[in-house]
């Protein structure tokens, strides 16, 4: 069920506090460092049991670095996570493969890193070896099972990846994903390489599992459409920055910050069969090195005042559970 739907409130499965991560930048291979790219410049969020949270923003806005932050497959330069109530930056290398299990990463291409000799079912069933949990028949079972659940009939066990279509290959992304039992998936752009057809498809499979597992998500993409599609609430990124937080219904009828009001007017949102739009803003997205002082949106902001090179605006409550960072909010 839905976080939305619950009667009763809930704890956050995920609560993350001012998570930054810096690239040290250097000249040439093996050059000393000579400046600093702030990827995720202080990132707040929480994710419900059950909840879709979205994820939006352009290239480079620093969306993987956050996901892959959050399960520590890329190492957190600040900042605190916690899962069940449990603060991972704490934990060991040890104690935190034990919550490896819990927490999984579903990619773009899920072929990445993949070995495309292993078997589907031996691919799907990896994560079962790695954490131990499963042998024999009852991994057998357990892998015909994670098929049937992403929709694969149980001879694709025994078929090899390169014989998959990009949506099959997907769905086995997906199996894996759910092999060791996870109650939160981070989902990195899991259809952006697919066709539209096969986008609706896989969406309404990932809203059946969260449905039938309770799993939280964090659900990263740059189109808009696709996270209305899914989404029970919206986090809108900007150069390492979260500048809107919002119900899924409330950001799209209305839009509190500049950026995602101008992200929603290049981006309008067609209806399901007609082509979409990619995300348009004039301008580029300044350099995650060299940040603009005050608020980061300054450059390209069509409603800047001088102030906003010197304040960077906080976040601030616009509605029910709907929050922005604009010096025009905070005004009024
Ligand atoms: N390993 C790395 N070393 C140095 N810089 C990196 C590294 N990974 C990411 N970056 C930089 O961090 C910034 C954020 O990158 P990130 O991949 O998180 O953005 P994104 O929002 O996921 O973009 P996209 O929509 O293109 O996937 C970019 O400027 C990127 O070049
Ligand atoms: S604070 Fe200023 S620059 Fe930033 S979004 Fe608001 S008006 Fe635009
Ligand atoms: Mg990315």
């Amino acid at each position: 069920m839905a976080a939305s739907e619950a009667t009763t409130p809930l704890s956050p499965l995920l609560e993350v506090a001012n998570l930054q991560k810096s690239f040290p930048v250097r000249r040439g291979l093996l050059g000393r460092p000579t400046a600093t790219l702030k990827a995720v410049a202080g990132v707040s969020l929480q994710v419900f049991p059950g909840e879709i949270v979205g994820l939006v923003g352009e290239s480079g806005s620093g969306k993987t670095t956050t996901g892959r932050c959050l399960l520590r497959l890329v190492e957190p330069s600040a900042g605190s996570i916690k899962f069940d109530g449990v603060d991972l930056m704490g934990l060991s290398a040890r104690e935190l493969r034990r919550f490896r299990r819990r927490m999984q990463i579903i990619f773009q291409d899920p072929y990445d890193s993949i070995n495309e000799r292993m078997t589907i079912g031996d691919l799907v069933g990896e994560a079962l070896v790695i954490h131990g949990l499963a042998k024999g028949t009852a991994r057998r079972d357990r892998i015909l099972e994670l098929l049937q659940q992403v929709g694969l009939r149980s001879e694709f066990a025994d078929r090899y990846p390169h014989t998959l279509s990009g949506g099959q290959r997907q769905r086995v992304g997906i199996a894996r994903a759910l092999a060791a039992g996870p109650q939160f998936l981070v989902a990195d752009e899991p259809v952006s390489a697919l066709d539209l057809s096969v986008q609706a498809q896989i969406l309404n499979l990932l809203l059946d599992i969260r449905d039938r597992l309770d799993v939280g998500m964090l659900f990263i993409s740059h189109d808009l459409s696709v996270v209305r599609f899914i989404a029970d609430r919206v986090l809108v990124m900007y150069l390492g920055k979260i500048v809107e937080s919002a119900p899924a219904a409330a950001l799209y009828e209305r839009a509190a910050h500049p950026y995602t009001q101008a992200l929603l007017s290049a981006a309008p949102l067609v209806g399901e069969g007609q082509s979409r739009q990619r995300i348009r803003l004039l301008g580029d997205l300044p350099s995650p090195v060299d940040p603009p002082s005050g608020c980061v949106f300054r450059t390209r902001c069509p409603k800047a005042i001088a102030e906003c090179s010197a304040i960077e605006p906080p976040m601030r409550p616009v509605g029910p559970n709907h929050f922005a960072a604009c010096i025009h909010l905070a005004a009024s």
